[in-house]
C-alpha cells in the first residue's frame, strides 16, 4: 500500500468519531422528495452537501435549478487534463418514513446500535454520499487527488428524477465526464462486494374505478348496480396469472431473452430459494418458475398492486355498495421495455376488460425517463474500482443485475453518452425504504477504503 494511501487510511481512523457525529447531523435532516411539507428540508439538505464540497475546495459549487428539487454541482480539477474526469453521482433525497408506528427509533435522529446506523436514508443513500466525502476529505487533507471530478447530488431519485433528462439535456456540456460513479447500487453481502451492470425501470400508474354517483344502500341497491371495488378487484386480479405471468397484451414483446452465459453467470451468485425466504420472510416463493429467483430479479419485468383504496374500512359493519375505489400499480421493466408502451399495453388491457357500468381513469405516476439500464459488465471503467473491492475485502466482486431503478443511469448513458460504475456498500438487509432502515458500520468504513484506494489509484495507473 502506498503511502499515501497509508496516511489516508489513518486520517480515517483519527477521525471516525468525528464521521458518525457529521453523518448524523446529515441525516437529521427529513429531505423528502416526494412530500411539498418537507420542501425545505430538500433545500437544507442541498445546502449541507454543497457546504461539505465547499470545506473539501471544490470549485464552482453550487445549487442548479431542475423543476422540482435542486441539483448540487462542483468540480475539482487536479491541474491534469491527460486525467480522467469522473463524475460521481449521489442523491440527498430519502423515502418518507411511514409506517411510523414500526421504527424502533426516531428515523429522523440516527442511532448507534448492534454496529449498525439507523435512520431513514442511512444506507439509501446519505451513508453512500458519506462514505465518498469521507474518502475525498481523508485524501485533500493528507495529500491531493491525481483525477478530475464532478459531482451532481439530486434530490429528486425516491420520486423517479422527473427532471433529470430535460436538466441532463441543459447542462450537457457542465457533466461532461469520462466515466460516473455511483454508489446507489449496494453490495451482494458483507463478505461479497458486487458491481452492478443492469438495473430495471419503472412505470408506475394509479388506477381508479367509478361506479354510482355516491355510496349506495346496499340492501336498497345492492343486486342492481356494479360495485367498483369488486370491479377493480377483478381488473387487478386478471393482470397476473396463477404462475406469475404478467397478462396486458404484448408486455413480453420488447423483453430482451437472457443469454445462456448471463443464466450461468447468474447461477453462479448462488441466490437459491432460501436466500429469498430469509431475506423476505415469505414462507413460500411466487414467480415465473421458468426462471430462477435471480433471473427474476435482475433480468425479468414484474407487475406489483403498491396499494388499494375502496369502500368502507372503519370500525364495525357499514352495508354500502362505495361509489369508487382506487390502486396503485408499477411495473419493473427490463430492456428494452419503455414506459410509455407498457402505458399503451396497460390502456389497452383496460379498454378490453373493464365491464359496463363503471368508468374508470388512468393516472401516470411516472415519466418516460425511467427506462431500464444495462451495460457491459466489464466495461474497462470497472477494472480500477473492481481491483479497490477485491484489495479491501479480499476477493473478486461479482457482477450482478440488480431489481431496482436509478433513473439516471439510462438518462446519462443516453444523453452525456458515459457509462456508470454502479456499486455502493448497502446490503440486502439494511432496510432500505422501509421501518429500520440502517446501514453496516463495517461496510460504511470498508467503503471508505475502497473508495480512498479507488480514487487514488485511477489516477495512477487503472487508467
Ligand atoms: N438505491 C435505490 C435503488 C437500488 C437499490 C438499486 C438496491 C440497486 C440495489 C434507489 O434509491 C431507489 O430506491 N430507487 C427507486 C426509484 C424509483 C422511485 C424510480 C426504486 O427502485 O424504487
Ligand atoms: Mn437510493
Amino acid at each position: 500500500m502506498t503511502n499515501q494511501v497509508e496516511k489516508a487510511f489513518q486520517y480515517v481512523e483519527d477521525n471516525k468519531n468525528n464521521v458518525l457525529s457529521v453523518f448524523k447531523e446529515f441525516l437529521s435532516i427529513p429531505s423528502i422528495s416526494s412530500d411539498p411539507d418537507h420542501a425545505n428540508d430538500i433545500i437544507s439538505a442541498a445546502h449541507w452537501v454543497k457546504d461539505y464540497l465547499d470545506k473539501l475546495g471544490v470549485s464552482n459549487t453550487a445549487l442548479l435549478e431542475t423543476g422540482q428539487h435542486p441539483v448540487v454541482f462542483g468540480e475539482y480539477q487536479c491541474g491534469d487534463d491527460s486525467k480522467p474526469t469522473i463524475l460521481i453521482y449521489g442523491h440527498y433525497d430519502v423515502q418518507p418514513p411511514d409506517p411510523l408506528d414500526l421504527w424502533k427509533s426516531e428515523p429522523f435522529i440516527a442511532e448507534i446500535s448492534k454496529n449498525r446506523i439507523f435512520a431513514r436514508g442511512a444506507s439509501d443513500m446519505k451513508g453512500q454520499i458519506m462514505v465518498f466525502l469521507s474518502a475525498i476529505e481523508a485524501i485533500v487533507k493528507t495529500g491531493s487527488l491525481s483525477v478530475n471530478l464532478k459531482f451532481m447530488i439530486e434530490g429528486e431519485e425516491e420520486i423517479g428524477s422527473p427532471s433529470i433528462e430535460a436538466f441532463l439535456e441543459k447542462h450537457k456540456d457542465l457533466f461532461k465526464c469520462d466515466f460516473v460513479l455511483n454508489l446507489d447500487a449496494g453490495s451482494l453481502s458483507k463478505t461479497q462486494p458486487s458491481i452492478v451492470y443492469g438495473l430495471r425501470g419503472l412505470a408506475y400508474f394509479e388506477i381508479h374505478v367509478f361506479g354510482p354517483d355516491h355510496d349506495l344502500h346496499s340492501g336498497l341497491f345492492g343486486g342492481v348496480v356494479r360495485n367498483p371495488v369488486q370491479v377493480l378487484a377483478e381488473l387487478l386480479s386478471g393482470m397476473i396469472d396463477e404462475q406469475g405471468i404478467i397478462q396486458l397484451p404484448g408486455f413480453y414483446d420488447d423483453v430482451m431473452p437472457i443469454g445462456d452465459d448471463e443464466k450461468s453467470e447468474m447461477a453462479k451468485l448462488g441466490l437459491d430459494e432460501d436466500y429469498y425466504k430469509t431475506q423476505t420472510g415469505a414462507d413460500a416463493l411466487f414467480g415465473d418458475s421458468s426462471f430462477s429467483p435471480t433471473e427474476r430479479i435482475g433480468a425479468r419485468p414484474t407487475l406489483d398492486i403498491n396499494g388499494i383504496l375502496g369502500g368502507f374500512t372503519g370500525v364495525g359493519p357499514k352495508t354500502i355498495i362505495p361509489s369508487k375505489s382506487m390502486a396503485k400499480i408499477s411495473m419493473r421493466l427490463v430492456p428494452n421495455q419503455t414506459p410509455r408502451n407498457v402505458y399503451t399495453q396497460l390502456v389497452r388491457y383496460l379498454e378490453k376488460n373493464a365491464p359496463n357500468g363503471i368508468k374508470w381513469q388512468l393516472i401516470r405516476l411516472s415519466g418516460d425517463s425511467e427506462t431500464p439500464y444495462v451495460t457491459n459488465p466489464n466495461a474497462p471503467e470497472t477494472q480500477c474500482f473492481a481491483e479497490a473491492l477485491k484489495t479491501i475485502w479480499g476477493v473478486d466482486p461479482i457482477h450482478q443485475r440488480e431489481g431496482g431503478s436509478i433513473p439516471i443511469a439510462s438518462n446519462i448513458q443516453n444523453i452525456l453518452g458515459a457509462s456508470s460504475i454502479l456499486s455502493g456498500f448497502g446490503l440486502p438487509e439494511d432496510k432500505i425504504h422501509s421501518p429500520n432502515e440502517s446501514m453496516d458500520l463495517d461496510m460504511f468504513w470498508k467503503g471508505i477504503h475502497a473508495v480512498i484506494l479507488y480514487l487514488i489509484k485511477v489516477g495512477e495507473k487503472c487508467n
